[in-house]
């Protein structure tokens, strides 16, 4: 997916640049290359090189920069030409034009929430859009000569002015957070974490539902955001991401309230909607098995239930109480034995580093899995998270050894 913007944090440069090149006006950048420098200084940086220090000794947050960035990186007479079509219904994914993230419009478009906030919000907003305002007029970011009193705004500026609050809303749901792998030593995958960038803007990954039990995982390559599956998606069938929390891990009554407090909104995904256990409260002692009856042409109507077998079970056929028909389980055991040894496998290779062939592996298991049982399981969601390590570990990632300390 391509990015519409980025803005990294400094803390980056301090760690990875092993050969910066400075800008020559200011101390508050570096970049990674000479090519880097000269494409900056004939787009963004230009504006934001006599503001930055202003900024950053203002506390201004990583949004209030995108959302200056995102006009400094186009300049001024991108978005007055693209003015008139802004005003009118311009939602480029409902009308058959193609849908194109590079497009303004389809950034301008997304969702901000202004029928929720309140109006002291409006006020804090407003006023923070007002010194990035001020920023870009210092920056010469209009290109005129004052000819009215300063206090009296051209139409560019009362434009451009509202384009700065309508990012700073935007933003605030939409953004993403950029981010790596940092390993101590390039084997050590097993004890990587993933550290804090900067911001980024990816305006089809901001289209993407929250659910606590997402289907997929984003890395980052480069300026790429890579989104891969991390478990059967059926045709039909919504592909969300995870908007900070997962059911393994935190409990609902907490995830509710967080994406209620940031997001605005009350999660119905099916962990939050069934109530399903956190990892560490998996029932070890029962398997969740499908209901195998139904055939896939649809002469008989699928079942999908989940029937409930106790793990020292001795009966091998079990009647579903939803359509009564009989299920034998052994074929079931067999797999689950079966992907025992081959997760025991895949860990093995994953320890030795090849984490291609390990990845491999745990995607078969974990399609045997969910063909025999149903989600959530131990198992599954154990195999999930290695594919998730797995998936991870190709995208960015750097190598910062442990401090020794004498
Ligand atoms: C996200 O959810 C909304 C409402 O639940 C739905 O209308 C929309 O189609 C979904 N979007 C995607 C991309 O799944
Ligand atoms: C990030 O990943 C891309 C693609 O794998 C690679 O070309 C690039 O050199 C990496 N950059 C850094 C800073 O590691
Ligand atoms: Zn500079
Ligand atoms: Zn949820
Ligand atoms: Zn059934």
């Amino acid at each position: 997916m391509s990015l519409f913007l980025l803005v990294l944090s400094e803390v980056l440069c301090d760690v990875r640049l092993e050969a910066a090149v400075p800008c020559n006006r200011c101390s508050r950048v570096a970049f990674c290359s000479v090519a880097c420098q000269i494409e900056a200084l004939t787009t963004h940086h230009v504006v934001e090189c006599p503001i930055l220090e202003t900024l950053w000794s203002s506390g201004a947050s990583i949004i209030c920069l995108m959302a200056l960035r995102m006009l400094s990186q186009r300049g001024l007479k991108y978005f007055l030409d693209m003015k008139d079509s802004l005003k009118k219904d311009c939602d480029v994914i409902k009308t058959s034009q193609k849908y194109c993230p590079a497009d303004y419009r389809t950034v301008y478009n997304l969702v901000g929430h202004p029928e929720m906030r309140t109006a002291l919000d409006y006020l804090l907003r407003t006023d923070t859009a007002i010194l990035l305002f001020r920023c870009l007029k210092v920056a010469g970011f209009f290109n005129t000569q004052p000819t009215k009193p300063e206090h009296e705004l051209t139409q560019d500026e009362v434009f451009v002015g509202g384009l700065l609050l309508r990012h700073l809303q935007l933003l605030q749901f939409n953004a993403h957070e950029v981010s790596e792998l940092q390993l101590e030593s390039p084997r050590t995958l097993n004890s990587a974490r993933s550290v804090f960038l900067g911001g980024g803007l990816f305006p089809t990954l901001a289209l993407f539902n929250h659910s606590c039990d997402p289907g997929i995982v984003r890395y980052f390559q480069g300026t790429s955001v890579i989104v891969r599956a991390i478990k059967n998606i059926h045709h039909g069938e919504m592909i969300a991401e995870n908007y900070g929390q997962i059911f393994t891990q935190t409990p609902r009554a907490e995830r509710q309230a967080s994406l209620k407090s940031q997001y605005k909104f009350d999660c119905v995904c099916v962990p939050c909607t069934d109530d399903w256990p956190m990892f560490k409260n998996m029932n070890q002692g029962i398997m969740r098995f499908r209901c195998v009856t139904g055939t896939d042409d649809g002469k008989v109507p699928k079942c999908n239930n989940v029937i409930c077998v106790p793990t020292d079970t001795s009966d091998f056929m079990i009647q579903c109480p939803v359509c009564k028909q009989y299920t034998n389980i052994l074929k079931g055991l067999k797999v689950l034995q079966d992907t025992d040894v081959m997760f025991q496998m895949a860990t093995r290779l994953m320890d030795e580093g090849n984490v291609g062939q390990a990845l491999d592996k745990y995607i078969v298991i974990l399609d045997l899995l969910d063909n025999t049982l149903a989600p959530p399981f131990k198992d599954f969601h154990l195999c999930q998270q290695a594919i998730r390590h797995c998936m991870l570990s190709f995208g960015n990632k750097s190598v910062v050894p442990k401090k020794v300390t004498k």
